[in-house]
């Protein structure tokens, strides 16, 4: 075979990978198969020079196990990857080990960097002119600015009309994408954008495009390397559309297939209580998918009530014998709060996991003795206005509020209780 295909993730069928596709005839979605042998003959070879890659770009370092099939003149990288792995453990003894992997420490500030510096290169690669996708806001900023950075390549996004914070909508505008915003949800978005796709030659990236999945598996690969190929017992992560979810288990898979790793860790998808259709379908043992109209949240970015990754997350999460657990305003608000005290700036979505972790602790099933891992997906300054507004509420457990005083040292002096 050559050395990467799509294949059917139901039907197993497979296809040139240099196709523009992203479902099978039969309508599934498709995955990016490796001929892995091929490529990394001898993997105890490649586990040690990759110690010696660290100064390089993280997609060109781990390239032989993301995309292999990606000729490098045609790779498109802001500086994205290399982001902080965060050990917060001595502020929260229940775990044996917490760590916070930052992927809002990325270019355009999320964890979307990760996959458009694989799929905007291939579209390069293929000389599309055009690259679109809906957005809840952050997938939408990486494609513009990935679009921006490659010559001849306009971005189009389709956003949901005032459901992103205006950092997000300040974004792809800058970056030059043509910015449409139209009275729908994310999921609303999500069908035009595929019913577009199918009848025009635009270049879909959204995380239904397999190829973008390949490049978010090294998020998963570069923290078991950051860790010394030592493999925590969870990774927590927020889930919305569910691609990031499937990339990490993918990747994973792959690392032990290669045998860079010995064990696999356990798998914890976090949702909101109102955004809450792949925790549904696990509580009920994996039951079909019910697509839900996702209520408001202030984790806007996984406001998705019909997940187009569904079918790979579940089969990752069942493979990785994960759970999935939901977590209420409240929580995920009052977690953000705690953890940004620590000098970590997350967003909503992050707080989502790591309010997820704690709940899952909380209830026994992370135990005090397991390693954990939480992957924080975008940076707090994406949803500043979330910020002040928690802090201006005094009801908030964790308020700051801020104090409007007059110009006057004696004031200031009273302000300060000296
Ligand atoms: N966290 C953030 C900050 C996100 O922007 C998203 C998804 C997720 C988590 C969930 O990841 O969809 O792969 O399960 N944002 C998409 C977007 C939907 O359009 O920016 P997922």
């Amino acid at each position: 075979m050559s050395i990467s295909v799509f294949k059917c993730i139901t039907c197993n069928k497979e296809f040139d990978i240099q196709e523009i596709r992203y479902r099978c005839d039969c309508g599934e979605l498709l995955e990016v198969i490796h001929d892995l042998q091929q490529v990394i003959p001898n993997p105890a070879d490649l586990k040690v020079k990759l110690d010696g890659k660290w100064g390089e770009v993280a997609f060109k370092r781990y390239q032989d196990i993301l995309f292999p099939s990606l000729p490098l003149e045609k790779l498109i990288t802001l500086q994205e990857g290399n982001t902080p792995l965060y050990d917060v453990t001595p502020k929260f003894p229940q775990f044996n080990s917490l760590k916070l992997k930052h992927e809002g420490m990325n270019p355009t500030l999320s964890f979307k960097d990760r996959g458009m510096v694989a799929g905007v290169s291939w579209a390069n690669h293929l000389g599309c002119d055009n690259v679109i996708c809906a957005s809840t806001g952050d997938t939408s900023a990486a494609m513009a600015a990935y679009a921006g950075a490659t010559p001849n390549m306009k971005g189009i996004v389709l956003l949901p009309k005032g459901k992103i914070s205006p950092e997000q909508l300040a974004q792809p505008i800058s970056f030059g994408a043509l910015t449409i915003g139209i009275e729908t949800d994310f999921d609303g978005c999500m069908k035009l954008v595929q019913n577009l796709t199918e009848k025009h030659n635009i270049y879909l990236l959204n995380s239904m495009n397999s190829v973008r999945i390949e490049g978010q598996k090294a998020i998963g690969i570069e923290t078991l390397h950051q860790l010394n190929w030592k493999v925590p017992d969870w990774f927590v992560i927020p889930v919305g559309n569910a691609g990031n979810i499937s990339a990490i288990g993918k990747g994973f898979r792959e690392l032990y297939e290669l045998g860079f790793i010995d064990k696999l860790p356990r798998l914890a998808g976090i949702q909101t209580e109102g955004a809450s259709p792949l925790y549904e379908s696990f509580k009920n043992g994996y039951s079909e998918l019910v697509p839900q109209t996702a209520k408001p949240t202030k984790a806007s970015a996984i406001q998705i009530g019909d997940p187009v990754s569904y079918k790979k997350a579940i089969r990752e999460i069942k493979q990785f014998d994960g759970v999935v657990e939901i977590v209420s305003e409240t929580e995920l608000m009052d977690w953000k709060a705690q953890i940004d005290r620590l000098g970590i700036s997350i967003c909503p979505n992050s707080s989502v996991a790591v309010a997820g972790a704690m709940k899952l602790n909380r209830d026994g099933i992370i135990k005090q003795n397991e390693e954990v891992v939480v992957i924080l997906t975008a940076h707090g300054s994406k949803f500043s206005n979330t910020s002040v507004e928690y802090h201006k509420d005094k009801t908030y457990q964790f308020a700051n509020q801020t104090l409007s005083i007059t110009p006057n040292l004696e004031t200031l002096e009273s302000a300060l209780g000296l």
